[in-house]
């Protein structure tokens, strides 16, 4: 079994979108194992309250130190970033090779790095006039969103797009099916290692 912590920060639509996958049977490989939140407030933690999962809440001022004993003690395999919008540390990313994953709302490499997250990755989009965008799910290295891609979907943008309904598209369409996909792959290639 993988061992998998979910991080996250707000609404938690991609946690869901991983919990209905696992409650549907689509991760028969993954445990999900704990979910924590640098944000006190996030509704993120009611969606795992709600299935069970076990929470925590993290103020960002320990939040590596804190995080890094929960991962020990509890044998976590991989640390899925599920609309966490704190950046951590270089000093935390390279503890944890190839075993954190981020899902990012854009086509890497554009609109993406420092200053991009949430509705302004959409923003910037629609500003830029590109008419495909999407998502990918990559790795996290130190460099921000510049880790190796693991999947990615494209999505159109149509005319008349507001960066809300924008987002509400590359949600539905592809971050939601993607993130549950690299964590059954990755969950996959650790089987064919036992
Ligand atoms: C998602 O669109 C996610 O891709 C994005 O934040 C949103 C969180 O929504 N993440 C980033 O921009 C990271 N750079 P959610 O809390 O409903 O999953």
């Amino acid at each position: 079994m993988l061992n998998v912590a979910i991080l996250v920060s707000g609404g938690g639509t991609n946690l869901e979108a991983i919990l209905l996958a696992k409650d549907r049977g689509e991760l028969p490989d993954t445990n999900i194992s704990y979910v924590v939140s640098n944000k006190r407030d996030a509704f993120a933690l009611e969606r795992a309250k709600k299935h069970n999962i076990k929470s925590l809440y993290i103020p960002n001022k320990n939040f590596e130190e804190e995080l890094s004993n929960l991962l020990l003690e509890n044998n976590i395999d991989l640390i899925v970033l599920a609309g966490f919008l704190k950046i951590l540390s270089k000093e935390f990313v390279i503890k944890y090779p190839n075993k954190i994953i981020n899902i990012h709302p854009s086509l890497i490499p554009s609109f993406c790095g420092k200053g991009y997250y949430g509705i302004k990755v959409h923003e910037e989009a629609l500003k830029r006039g590109v008419k495909l965008t999407g998502a990918t799910v990559h790795y996290v290295n130190e460099i921000p969103d510049g880790g190796k891609i693991i999947l990615q979907k494209a999505v159109a943008v149509e005319d008349g797009d507001t960066p809300e309904i924008l987002q509400k598209r590359v949600m539905e369409s592809a971050e939601w099916k993607l993130l549950p996909s690299a964590i059954d792959l990755i969950s996959k290639e650790k089987k064919c290692k036992a």
